[in-house]
């Protein structure tokens, strides 16, 4: 496999072997932090981003490699009306592997299939973000030590949240998966994901609107941000933006051992008064996905 651009590009024994690779990078820095030497990575980033853009700078860092690359459309050649295809085919020329994040759906795959190097989607619009994915895998496999049999509820956008997509695909090839499907009428996730994963797959999952009340049958809750620069009106983000605010309160019938993730960045979907509940996991996803992109690196340049 040369780039990641789908999650499910990836078989479940290699994302196995990624997830172990990780764990042993936890374990021993110090064996890895070489293995890039005299390597590029470029992240091209026409949307905005912090953990992903810098989580994957780190990681090369990290292998002893060297980064390159823009933080925004503005501020590279697309500004002048590049094509992707072609400022992907310039790239190929500097570095040895491209990460790239773009609004527009499908714009990495076009990006992969002109470039003469690994291309890593790093999130196209409102579609996947399979890196995300593989360090919510990461985070699940650490904090519950199982990738099977368990309820898992995603609440909020689950409409433009590209990394509810991208999970659920995941997830979709693990033993005894329930999902709960949390969200407003307006945020409900699209009929695609429901038809060529859920129902494709024979994955039990219901739909509600009420946090609450599905509370005591979770194992990890997945809380997302209401993704407001997909929306077309600002009245119809604003009447949504604040559906669901995760409080104490609320999680009052939770499992004990229940996992709270978000992907980050949080608006107003988490109080903070649960960061330090032992339960929040969002802070150990973001450790975790330095970890598991410097192991993704590693897999797409073939480096022992
Ligand atoms: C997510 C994304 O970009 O889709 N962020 C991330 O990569 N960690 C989630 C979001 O922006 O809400």
């Amino acid at each position: 496999m040369k780039n990641l651009i789908d999650i499910l590009d990836l078989s479940t024994e290699e994302i196995d072997q990624l997830i172990q690779t990780a764990n042993d990078i936890i374990e021993n820095p110090e064996k890895y932090s070489e293995k890039c030497r005299g390597k590029k990575l470029a992240t091209l980033f026409f949307e905005p981003s912090t953990r992903t853009r810098l989580s994957f700078e780190a990681a090369m860092y990290e292998l002893g490699g060297n980064v390159l690359g823009f933080s925004e459309a503005q501020s590279s050649s697309a500004a002048k009306g590049e094509s992707v295809a072609d400022t992907a085919k310039t790239i190929s020329c500097y570095a040895d592997i491209i990460a790239m994040r773009h609004p527009k759906e499908g714009a990495p795959l076009v990006a992969s299939q002109k470039a003469t190097v690994p291309v890593i989607n790093a999130g196209d619009g409102g579609h996947n973000h399979p890196t995300q994915t593989l360090t919510d895998l990461l985070t699940i496999q650490r904090e519950m030590h199982r990738l099977g049999n368990f309820t898992i509820g995603f609440c909020g956008d689950l409409k433009f949240g590209r990394t509810v997509h991208s999970l659920i695909a995941a997830l979709s090839r693990y033993e005894n998966i329930k999902v709960v499907l949390i969200s407003p009428e307006e945020l409900k996730l699209p009929s695609y994901v429901k038809k060529d994963i859920l129902l494709k797959k024979g994955i039990e999952y219901r739909q509600t609107t009420d946090l609450e009340s599905v509370m005591p049958q979770l194992d990890v809750l997945y809380m997302t941000r209401v993704q407001r620069e997909r929306f077309f009106s600002e009245e119809e983000y604003l009447r949504l933006k604040d559906s669901y605010i995760l409080t104490p309160e609320k999680l009052k019938n939770a499992k004990k051992e229940l996992a709270i993730m978000h992907p980050l960045p949080r608006v107003n979907e988490i109080s903070v008064a649960i960061d330090d509940d032992p339960r929040a996991c969002y802070f150990k996803q973001v450790l975790n996905g330095k970890y598991i992109r410097m192991a993704l690196i590693l897999k797409l340049l073939e480096v022992e």
